[in-house]
């Protein structure tokens, strides 16, 4: 074998030459305080008792009725968890602490300007708040149960306030990210139908007032072309009383939240008993096709799950101070910002900005004036944390107890700086492996109970049966080295119901490759397709490689290579578009774009500018390329596939291998040339 990287190389050999890395072990004093360390709970969690054993994480949680069965299969593979049972996400979220806690810190707010006060809202506070914002949801907005609302909205108090209201009513919150433009949040009002956005005028993100108020009138506009009229803008003000840029409130839609509120201060809201099965929210996400889609979790099942893991996989204490710096906007602040910690009525962190500004030790300074003890972060930031400011964390006087890694692989090396300097060689940490569908943990370790090993996230978790399938559907062992689909074989409480309005997405994408029988009720036959390449090592450690479909995981976010391609398509001159992941030292992954113009147009730095804005456009910041590069031709099969694998070589600078059954082997070359990567 030669010594240049090859791209033929297949996932799989390279986990072969993967160095299996030391164990680390948890302190004592961790585990004289974990929530979990009773070692029965694999047999208790094992499939011989599944699935009553999820009756454990639904009795965490206050029911206004019991379930009258823990799995209803009638519908495979759209499991109903704790069908028949009757619950509120907002009253076990908020009410149920009022009696002991109400005067505890809930949400501690911390404004991106240092000169800015930090706000702690109680639970009282929060019970206040939520209520009121709820009356005007019914009142102002005319919402109610089952009803749609997108809410585009920056990190700020308001924020969880605006969710845990919609689950008060039973409205279904669909939440989009901030960052995310004007198009892909009115792609989102159009696919929720959603009638309502909820917004806010504005927010600091590196030192700069952002105007995203603007943003929201964008995406009403294009969302009525498509077909969907916002009737209501709930505008909350990041400085109640002004709008903090100028703008012309629309007449009869648009609605400054902190004046209306003041029409319902006072006002409380009963919670609407919601039936498990209920939906509690939509979170769209990236897949294959071009279109997101709109991932939709339920209540009962959901909250069981997320506050299970929340209380033994992060081992949250109600007395915890909590942070996870994911933005809401994520399946990672749905589950670990609000839900799982409120639900345990602890106090969790939210933080309007950037964890470099305005230096590369604001994380640290948060931590210790907050006394933060409990650390969630994705392996991005801990590789931009470490790069700029290796050496901060130690100059401040904060202790965690427990650090989580959660989105993409993180590299050993990197796992080593975390447990070092920011864990300070005390904290336990655990590395998270799991979707937006999944709705909570399924790999990785309990922290009081293994062992940690960097790179690796851990076996399944109680009640997760991982198995990796080849693409014939065996089954690969442990320990063999080979990498392959890895897919769970049992349901779970907070496995996603559906797509949103696309059921038969919903069975093809997850279920489709490995079903045994279509017509069958028995869960045994529905094996989930996470489609993600692992390999799990003997001691049943899971080490994920990647996507296996066309998603480029950019600093923990999905992005579809559809989506940038059809962004880039959206541009007149294009012809095609492709888009290859490229390495980065920092994000992970970085999509790289490819195109050919039709015929007749030359390729000029106007037209690549005008693709990386229509991208920008479309999709958002996040979606930035590399470079685009406007190629003569594509490189392509004889069936006229275009070969990403080549472009993606040409890209990393590792041998192309053998293009010589090409349709056109000898535009490789040029396109080498071209992008000045000769290898
Ligand atoms: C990847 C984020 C390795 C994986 C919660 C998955 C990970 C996708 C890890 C889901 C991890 C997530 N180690 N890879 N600990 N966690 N992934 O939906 O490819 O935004 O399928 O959910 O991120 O991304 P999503």
């Amino acid at each position: 074998m030669s010594d240049k990287k090859t791209v033929e190389t297949s996932e799989a050999e390279i986990s072969v030459h993967w160095k299996e890395e030391e164990y680390y072990h948890p302190a004592p004093e961790f585990i004289a305080q974990a929530n979990l360390t009773d070692e029965n709970v694999f047999s208790r969690f094992s499939l011989d008792n599944f699935p009553d054993c999820y009756i454990e994480f639904a009795e965490l949680l206050t029911w206004y009725q019991e379930w009258e069965e823990v799995l209803d299969t009638s519908d495979a593979p759209c499991w109903k968890w704790f069908r028949g049972g009757k619950l509120n996400a907002s009253y076990n979220c908020i009410d149920r602490h009022l009696g002991k806690n109400k005067n505890k810190t809930a949400i501690h707010f911390v404004p991106e300007p240092e000169e800015e006060r930090i706000d702690h809202i109680t639970y009282q506070e929060l019970y206040v708040r939520v209520n009121e914002f709820a009356a005007l949801l019914r009142d102002t907005a005319g919402l109610k149960r089952g009803d749609r609302v997108t809410i585009h909205m920056p990190m700020s108090a308001e924020l969880p306030v605006a969710v845990l209201a919609c689950a008060r009513l039973g409205v279904i919150h669909s939440v989009v990210f901030g960052g995310f433009s004007s198009s892909a949040c009115a792609d989102r009002i159009v696919d929720s139908s959603s009638r309502v956005l909820i917004t806010m005028d504005a927010y600091y993100r590196a030192g700069r007032l952002l105007n995203h108020k603007a943003v929201g009138d964008e995406a009403c506009e294009l969302a009525e072309k498509e077909g969907q009229k916002v009737d209501t803008v709930l505008i909350w003000q990041r400085y109640p009383g002004k709008m903090s840029f100028e703008s012309t409130l629309v007449e009869g839609r648009d609605v400054v939240v902190n004046e209306e509120l003041k029409k319902y201060y006072g006002v409380r809201v009963e919670p609407e008993q919601m039936f498990s099965e209920d939906p509690l929210f939509l979170m769209y996400t990236s897949g294959t096709t071009g279109k997101p889609k709109g991932v939709q979790h339920g209540t009962g099942g959901y909250l069981s799950y997320v506050t299970a893991m929340s209380k033994y996989i992060q081992d949250i204490h109600p007395e915890d101070v909590y942070w996870c710096t994911a933005d809401i906007g994520w399946i990672t602040g749905h589950s670990f910002i609000i839900y799982g910690p409120l639900s345990l009525g602890a106090s969790t962190v939210i933080y309007e900005g950037v964890p470099t500004y305005p230096d590369a030790g604001r994380f640290w300074r948060i931590a210790q004036d907050l006394d933060v003890n409990i650390f969630h972060t994705a392996p991005t930031a801990i590789r931009a944390l470490r790069k700029i400011g290796p050496d901060e964390p130690a100059k401040y006087n904060f202790e965690f107890k427990h650090m989580t890694t959660v989105g993409e692989p993180i590299e050993p090396e990197v796992w080593r700086w975390y447990e070092r300097e920011v864990g300070k060689g005390k904290a336990v940490i655990v590395d998270t492996y799991w979707q937006t569908e999944t709705g909570g943990f399924l790999c990785a370790t309990v922290p009081a109970l293994h062992p940690m090993k960097p790179g690796s996230a851990g076996p399944g978790v109680p009640g997760i049966h991982p198995v990796v399938f080849d693409e014939e559907g065996n089954e690969i062992p442990a320990g063999s080295g080979k990498a392959g689909n890895i897919c769970i074989k049992n349901p779970w409480p907070g496995c996603f119901q559906t797509v949103w309005g696309d059921r038969e997405r919903f069975v093809d994408s997850y279920f489709g490759m490995y079903n045994r029988d279509p017509e069958s009720k028995d869960w045994r036959d529905w094996p989930y397709l996470t489609g993600d390449a692992a390999v799990v090592a003997e001691d049943g450690y899971v080490r994920v490689l990647g996507r296996i479909d066309d998603v480029i995981n950019v600093s923990g976010h999905r992005l579809g290579t559809k989506e940038i391609e059809s962004a880039a398509l959206t541009v007149p001159e294009v012809a095609e578009a492709a888009v290859v992941p490229v390495d980065h030292e920092v994000k992970g992954k970085e999509p790289e774009l490819y195109v050919s113009l039709k015929p007749g147009y030359e390729s000029s730095p106007e037209i690549a500018r005008k693709i990386a804005d229509a991208i920008t456009f479309e999709i958002g910041k996040i979606a930035t390329c590399k470079n685009v590069w406007i190629v003569p031709d594509m490189p392509k099969t004889r069936s006229g596939k275009i070969m990403r694998r080549v472009l993606g070589a040409i890209s990393n600078k590792a041998d192309v291998g053998n293009v010589m059954t090409l349709a056109n082997p000898e535009i490789v070359e040029e396109i080498q040339s071209l992008v000045g990567r000769d290898v």
